[in-house]
């Protein structure tokens, strides 16, 4: 269906495939912004003044790149939704693929890698006791170690990757109906085929050094799959496996063999 337009302040709202997407010319952060939304609304903004990634670290959001929450129906138990933050990934991973991009692998928990530079990242947040924000930050043609020079050599844009020029507006709607894919498998409960997926896909150097939120301290194993929990397994150099949810671990680096 053609997307229809309705102008409001410094916004503009469109229609499509049961999505209400408004866009604006500057927000501080797309995930705030949509945060009291009803479901199957999103919001894009061309710049993020205060965009924020996992832990409330910086996410640099200057013009070119996509910048876009989606709020996603989560009704239920919170477990139930416990692997949207891992799947979600998974839904961009499949939506960037269908443009061609090659060598793409999601990054436990929330990073869309190409090789060790990040193209995307993503913030799920739960504003609201039945709906989940999913808020996604994909390099398109901005550059973020312009604006941030400690980035260089970290962060791959679409445009270096595909040709084409596709407009962060396509972009959104591939998104967008990427994520709406996703929530009927989840309802469905095929995570665990999406687990699968994802640890086929984790094709980076196979040691990983964890920081944890907890006084434990930090932890090195090799990687060992995710599960249908969406939890990351390493086993440890004693040879015993361990398994850590996204909401233990503060950071996690790859180690270069
Ligand atoms: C990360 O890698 O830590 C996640 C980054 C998530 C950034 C996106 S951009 C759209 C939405 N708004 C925000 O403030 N953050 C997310």
């Amino acid at each position: 269906m053609k997307a229809c337009f309705a102008p409001e302040n410094d916004s503009h709202t469109a229609f499509f495939e049961g999505w209400t997407l408004r866009s604006f010319a500057s927000v501080a952060s797309t995930n705030l912004e949509a945060r009291n939304l009803p479901p199957w609304h999103a919001v894009r903004a061309d710049i993020q003044t205060g965009g924020y990634g996992r832990t409330g670290r910086t996410w640099v959001s200057n013009a070119g790149g996509l910048w876009i929450s989606a709020v996603l129906p989560a009704t239920g138990s919170p477990s139930k939704w416990a692997t949207l933050p891992l799947a979600a990934g998974w839904a961009a991973v499949e939506a960037l693929s269908t443009l061609g991009v090659e060598n793409l692998r999601l990054r436990w928990p929330n990073d869309i890698m190409v090789g060790r530079r990040k193209l995307a990242g993503l913030l799920v947040e739960r504003f609201q006791p039945d709906t989940a924000v999913v808020g996604l930050g994909l390099n398109v043609v901005n550059q973020p170690d312009r604006i941030d020079p400690s980035l260089a050599g970290t962060t791959v844009r679409l445009s270096e990757l595909i040709s084409g020029g596709h407009s962060v507006d396509d972009l959104a709607r591939l998104m967008l109906r990427s994520l709406r894919h996703l929530h009927r498998l989840l309802e469905q409960n095929s995570f665990a085929d999406i687990a699968a997926e994802i640890t086929e896909r984790w094709t980076a150097p196979s040691q990983v050094e964890l920081s944890l939120n907890r006084p434990a301290g930090s932890f090195r194993g090799q990687f060992n799959g995710i599960d249908h929990e969406g939890r990351l397994w390493l086993m440890s150099a004693d040879g015993k496996p361990r398994a850590f949810a996204a909401t233990d671990v503060a950071l996690m680096r790859e180690i270069d063999p």
